[in-house]
């Protein structure tokens, strides 16, 4: 059983504050790409209630040419609070599509600056403007002015390793008008490979006056507990933890506040979740939504008898009662 040292629980124990608005966790659920969609986060939000949430990243430049709103910008009212990530290098594209996100009911606007994807990036967005300081600072400057809520960022550490500029670029993005930034400990060369270097995630906090959240590696709640040690971070972000495992956030959030572990699901109770999201995907994306869930799917297939075998069957289904069935057998197997 993990301990919760008193001083942590006494320094978090406050909302997190992103400029104007409060937020009553600690623990955030990051955006992911594929994933982070409108079925997912109601997941999330089943055990984390209060957890800051955010959409997958949402192409500025096609809001600008379509005019209209993406699907996967979609908030579901009932949902708070939400921010919407937006990503390309255009100050005016991106301010044109903050305002969409506004309307939409984003409590804040989220610029992704840390992207490592070649096709992002050779376009000039995400971790890209790690290198091009100036024209993030626009962006924040520009998104800033053309909203009413919070802008915040979310980066690296910098290019690579020979081009960590994170503690300039904080400042700067801090001093543009950025209300909270978010930082994966790894350069965009790192990709998702090594692990976070959350040391350089306390040295950014120590400079900062806005919120610094870390990212990167937090897939239990002790690593939890040792990176918010650390780095003196103001909060933690889930992202591949929560992959097939929707509990996480809340887990995390549930012991920060309370210092007490929620019984950790069982493989029939996962299951169950599991068959949930596919039938909220069905619903929700129609025959695209079976395609989609097949690699959530594969995701809550481990940890239990039978697990691979089943993995390898769910990411083949091409129909909602396929997959049903396949997923009332394994928990029948659970139960005998
Ligand atoms: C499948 C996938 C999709 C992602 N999509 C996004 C995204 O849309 N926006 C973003 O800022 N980061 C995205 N990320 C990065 C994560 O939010 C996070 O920064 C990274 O995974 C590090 O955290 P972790 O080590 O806990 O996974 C994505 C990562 C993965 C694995």
């Amino acid at each position: 059983m993990p301990l919760l040292p008193p001083e942590l629980k006494q320094r978090l124990s406050t909302p997190l504050k992103i400029g104007s608005v409060e937020v009553n966790s600690r623990v955030l659920q990051s955006p992911l790409s594929g994933v982070t969609d409108l079925v997912f986060r109601r997941l999330v939000r089943r055990y984390a209630p209060e957890s800051m949430m955010y959409t997958e990243m949402v192409n500025a430049k096609g809001i600008h040419y379509l005019r209209k709103l993406s699907k996967i910008m979609e908030i579901d009212p009932n949902e708070k609070p939400i921010s919407i990530q937006l990503f390309d290098c255009r100050p005016d594209f991106l301010a044109q599509a903050a305002q969409m996100a506004v309307e939409e009911g984003a409590d804040a606007i989220d610029i992704n600056m840390g992207c490592p994807v070649n096709k992002i990036t050779k376009n000039g967005g995400g971790s890209s403007l790690l290198r091009e300081p100036k024209t993030a600072e626009v962006i924040v400057q520009t998104v800033a002015e053309a909203v009413a809520v919070p802008v915040t960022v979310k980066t690296r550490l910098g290019w690579s390793d020979g081009e960590i500029n994170i503690l300039e670029f904080a400042k700067r993005m801090e001093e543009a008008g950025a209300q909270m930034l978010t930082l994966h400990g790894r350069t965009r060369a790192q990709g998702y490979n090594g692990s976070a270097r959350w040391e350089w995630i306390g040295r950014v906090k120590q400079m900062l006056s806005i919120p610094v959240i870390a990212n990167g590696d937090i897939f239990s709640i002790e690593a939890a507990v040792k990176c918010l040690e650390m780095t003196g971070a103001d909060g933690v972000m889930c992202s591949r933890g929560t992959l097939g495992y929707p509990f996480l956030v809340g887990e995390i959030d549930y012991f920060l506040k309370t210092g007490q572990q929620l019984t950790p699901p069982t493989p029939v109770e996962r299951l169950e979740c599991a068959k949930e999201h596919l039938q909220a995907l069905w619903e929700y994306k129609g025959e695209r939504g079976i395609y989609q869930a097949r690699k959530h799917m594969a995701w809550y297939c481990k940890g239990f008898v039978g697990a691979g075998q089943l993995r390898g069957q769910l990411n083949r289904i091409e129909t909602l009662s396929q997959g049903l069935e396949l997923i009332d057998a394994a928990i029948a197997r659970q139960q005998l």
